[in-house]
């Protein structure tokens, strides 16, 4: 069984997707803990489904270093077998993506390298593209660069808004996701041989 740390920042959909999908006896993975750097509506969904959630707000800390280490500290009293970065809005500091990639992914709602960072859907939309999508992928020293597991596009329709494109999107990353972690657990993606791709 795939012990999962899910990292959130907001309404936590994606990590509700994994934990129906732990549900199911047959699926091999199980979120063990759900980490926060602020007071997210997404820890409510650990709370219904009686996972242990901790926060570690940045604002709290002198620097990003200092932060970076506490959430690796909460992060490691768990032991999980894989970090899963689901709509985590803050970017990692060096000692947290070192210590564990390739043990660690991150799902982003367009199709890396198109689109990264914070506004993917926004810029998206602003570029005039067709077609975006999802990707879930390694997470590296970069911001969304890091090696992809699985991508999945998904049409841009004319007059779309910003809200109802990342909701189609979004209606697609939490099938891939829990497809990806399913592909992790039983071994079919390897994440040692993704990472060194
Ligand atoms: C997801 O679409 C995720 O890909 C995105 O935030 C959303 C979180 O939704 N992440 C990023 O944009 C990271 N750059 P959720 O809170 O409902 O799972």
């Amino acid at each position: 069984m795939l012990s999962l740390l899910v990292l959130i920042s907001g309404g936590g959909s994606n990590l509700r997707a994994l934990l129906d999908a732990a549900t199911d006896a047959e699926y091999p993975a199980r979120v063990i803990a759900v980490g926060s750097d602020t007071d997210a509506p997404g820890l409510a969904h650990a709370e219904e489904y009686g996972v242990p959630s901790f926060t570690v707000v940045p604002t709290a800390f002198e620097s990003r270093e200092a932060w970076g280490a506490e959430l690796l500290a909460q992060i490691e009293r768990w032991s999980p077998d894989l970090v899963v970065c689901a709509g985590f809005m803050r970017i990692l500091p060096p000692v947290v993506v070192a210590t564990l990639t390739p043990r660690i992914i991150n799902t982003h709602p367009a199709l890396l390298p198109a689109f990264p960072g914070a506004h993917a859907v926004r810029d998206a939309l602003a570029a005039g593209v067709d077609t975006t999508g999802v990707t879930v992928h390694v997470i590296d020293e970069g911001v969304d660069t890091g090696p992809v597991i699985v991508q999945q596009s998904v049409a841009v329709e004319p007059g779309d808004t910003e809200h109802e494109l990342h909701e189609r999107i979004k209606t697609v990353e939490r099938a891939l996701l829990v497809q990806a972690v399913l592909d992790i657990a039983n071994g079919h993606v390897d994440l040692e041989e993704t990472a060194a791709r």
